[in-house]
């Protein structure tokens, strides 16, 4: 990327480094025409920063010796922290930085054990999943600490020592290059045993695609890459944000869609100027499905229609376990309209719905509903999950009452309102 390397050092202390040190792994030029030993990842390199990260901050997780941190400060990053767990390999690395004259934090960090204190706009986890014990905490903890893009280089179960044990297992050659399109997690053995090192999970791309994209609602799209590297492959996941989520929030038939409606067209005005919601701005409109089509990363403003019961006989069973409501996260303003309306014309509404006639397992999921309308207690307890877990995530809580015509509702109005549920 850059012919000359302006240093400090002279070239018999760099010769000296080299001698002393073994560095290897990743290959680093040096002053003077010098390198550590190591593969050559410049390939690597174009398609990880082949968008750009200048003025942007860089986390390098399990950074090695350093060389994506450089290759992050020469594209003008404005800040690169590399994280690892292993003191030699940081001192190397510290050692490079200054030779190579940069400035790059480096901390020694376990991922999986030590918390993260700060947000970076970039990450990379390259070669690292599979060391990991627990590596789908460590996406989670990372996704966390990322406004804009984690970008990963992964280790398949048709890449080098999985294949081997594949290959030992009786998988033929042919098996082994098919399983990569399935979404499969291969397990590996206890190679520390016997090899020294040690290699535990190796996601297929359709393994991480359906973890990012599937299960968790928090990246607008994920684009995959070969390597060039030990036959691994790149994923680059874009996060979203929203600038002002408004959340509508309501059990099922409770009357989201007319509210939304309603509000679109300029017909609540009250209510709209509480919510700060002004229809003429440029909206879109979405909810827990249609939003995985929106391949856009930043969304200025975005209406969400939720609804409150899809925590309700799913597997989920509370709001922080929901992809649907991942969303929240991306945003940095939080608004939650919470619908209030009589359980009985709730439950009109549904036996309507059942009268129509619908498949098999519909109808169970309008009859689970309706016995909820019906048990006022356990009602309650819905929506009073919902509130805290809103609390907790900072959300701004607006109450309408969508019984009949809408109107807002104070706190302490729905607090009776839920109450009286749980008297009845
Ligand atoms: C295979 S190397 C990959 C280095 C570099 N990311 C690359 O692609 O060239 C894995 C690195 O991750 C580090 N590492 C492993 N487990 C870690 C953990 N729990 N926290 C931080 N670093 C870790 C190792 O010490 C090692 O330097």
């Amino acid at each position: 990327m850059i012919n000359r390397i302006e240093t400090s050092w002279t070239k018999e202390q760099v010769q000296d480094l080299i001698k002393r040190e073994k560095l290897a792994y990743q290959k680093i030029d040096l002053p003077y025409g010098l390198s550590t030993g190591g593969k050559d990842r410049s390939a690597t390199s174009a398609a990880v920063f082949a968008d750009e990260v200048k003025g942007k901050s860089v986390l390098d997780v399990g950074c090695f010796l350093g060389y994506f941190c450089h290759e992050a400060v020469r594209r003008g990053a404005s800040r690169v922290v590399g994280i690892d767990v292993d003191e030699n390999r940081l001192r190397q690395a510290g050692l490079v930085a200054d030779c190579l004259g940069m400035d790059i934090e480096f901390r020694l960090l376990d991922i999986e054990q030590d918390k993260l204190t700060e947000q970076f706009d970039v990450t990379l986890m390259l070669n690292v999943l599979h060391h990991f014990r627990n590596p789908i905490t460590v996406i989670d903890k990372v996704i966390a600490h990322t406004r804009e893009r984690i970008i990963l280089e992964v280790a398949s179960p048709s890449s080098a020592r999985p294949g081997k044990l594949l290959k030992s297992m009786g998988a033929s050659w042919w098996a082994r290059r098919r399983l990569d399109r399935l979404p499969l997690i291969v397990v590996g053995r206890d190679w520390a045993v016997n090899r020294g090192n040690e290699q535990k999970y190796f996601f297929t791309p359709s393994a991480l695609t359906h973890l990012l994209m599937e299960q968790r609602g928090s990246f607008s799209r994920l684009e995959l890459k070969t390597s060039g590297f030990k036959k691994r492959y790149i994923g680059v996941a874009w996060k979203r944000h929203v600038g002002y989520l408004l959340i509508i929030g309501g059990t099922t038939s409770s009357g989201k869609s007319t509210l939304i409606s309603r509000l679109k067209q300029g017909k609540l005005p009250e209510v709209a100027e509480a919510i700060d919601m002004d229809a003429r701005d440029n909206w879109i409109y979405t909810d827990a499905v249609r939003i995985r089509n929106i391949e856009t990363e930043n969304i200025q403003k975005a209406v969400y229609h939720y609804d409150l019961l899809r925590t309700f006989k799913s597997d989920t069973y509370t709001y922080s376990r929901e992809q649907g409501i991942d969303v929240l996260d991306c945003a940095d303003k939080r608004s939650a309209v919470t619908i209030w309306c009589d359980p009985d014309v709730m439950c009109q509404r549904q036996q309507t719905k059942l009268r129509k006639g619908m498949r098999h397992w519909r109808e169970r999921r309008v009859k689970d509903v309706l016995a909820l309308y019906k048990d006022g207690r356990q009602l309650a307890q819905q929506y009073r999950k919902w509130i805290a877990y809103c609390r907790q995530k900072h959300v701004q809580l607006f109450f309408v009452d969508c019984t009949d015509e809408p109107r807002l509702l104070t706190e302490s109005e729905w607090d009776k309102k839920v109450k009286s549920l749980e008297r009845a």
